[in-house]
């Protein structure tokens, strides 16, 4: 779900959305006159209940460039632990002056439910299996660098689609702006086909690969483990990780990309890394400059609302 003020998921965003975002982003990235006075005053929270390097740091960049204050709610150190309850907390930070919230955390809808409580802006950074749509848009903006239109471009996600909240939002992210999705990936860790009513799956990498303009390898979850019917970790990767070997079948053009962290070896040779077609450092980059957008049009929107 996508309101004005709320940026929960890319479920129901529809193609002028991801434009607008993506074309902001590139204007922050290429330099916005005074983009340090364009949420000046303005206070954004993180609260991330799982780990983050890349998704927390670069939303707290996001905001500090936009002249935002960051704040980090260490929800261990926090009054929950005290038995305050997410409403409570919620209206507490409000009352504090919070005007938005970035939240990660290992429940799928935990953020919709506290854009329940928060009357700000609310930011998905990831919630369980389900959606992490910055990092949709940052995959979307490292895409159109690369081939302007994406119309008839082919994006193949390689790995645990169905643990993974990046495929769920960067194929729909890639799927708006025209590419065509193929999943690839162990049936038990596919959707049923057409994938989220557009993608297409496969189980077969050595097919696929040739055919793809980008492909996009998955982090294994380990820290998640696996339950008694999925095939574990180590197999998945010895048939579905992208070797030296597999990489070759790749297509000349093509480039290949990962959210991050790698696992390194396991589903992506260490080598691959930072090889000529990798673009996952440019992934990293562009993330603050969707962060950027999005807390601009959300903040933006947020503060016409919360005027009336
Ligand atoms: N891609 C991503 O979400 O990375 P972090 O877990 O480091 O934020």
């Amino acid at each position: 779900m996508t309101t004005a003020c709320h940026l929960l998921d890319l479920d129901g965003a529809q193609r002028p959305f991801v434009e607008t975002l993506v074309s902001r982003a590139r204007q922050f990235k290429a330099g916005v006159p005074n983009q340090g006075l364009r949420l000046r005053g303005r206070i954004v929270v993180g609260m991330f209940f799982e780990p983050s390097t890349r998704t927390a740091t670069s939303y707290a960049v996001a905001a500090q460039r936009l002249g935002a204050v960051w704040l980090d709610f260490r929800s261990e150190e926090s009054s929950l632990r005290k038995g305050e309850s997410l409403e409570d907390t919620m209206r507490t930070l409000r009352a504090i002056g919070a005007d938005a919230v970035v939240v990660r955390h290992r429940e799928a809808g935990f953020p919709h439910l506290l854009a329940r409580h928060f009357p700000g802006s609310v930011h998905n950074a990831g919630d369980g299996a389900h959606a992490h749509p910055t990092q949709g848009l940052a995959d979307a903006l490292t895409l159109v660098e690369e081939f302007g239109d994406l119309t008839g471009r082919r994006v193949l996600i390689v790995g645990d689609i169905a643990h993974s909240r990046v495929a769920r939002s960067s194929a729909k992210a890639a799927h708006l702006l025209g590419a065509d999705v193929v999943l690839c990936g162990p049936p038990l860790l596919l959707p049923s086909q057409p994938a989220w009513g557009f993608a297409a799956c496969t189980s077969d990498l050595e097919a696929a690969l040739p055919g793809a303009d980008a492909v996009i390898m998955l982090r294994l979850q380990i820290e998640r483990g696996t339950h008694g019917e999925l095939p574990p970790a180590d197999d998945v990767a010895r048939a579905y990780g992208l070797t030296l070997q597999r990489s070759q079948a790749m297509a000349p053009h093509a480039i290949l990309m990962h959210p991050g962290p790698v696992n390194r070896g396991l589903e992506l040779a260490p080598e691959l890394v930072a090889a000529e077609r990798s673009r996952i450092a440019h992934q990293v980059e562009n993330g603050v400059y969707v962060r950027m957008a999005a807390l601009e049009r959300t903040l933006g929107h947020a503060d016409r609302e919360h005027a009336a």
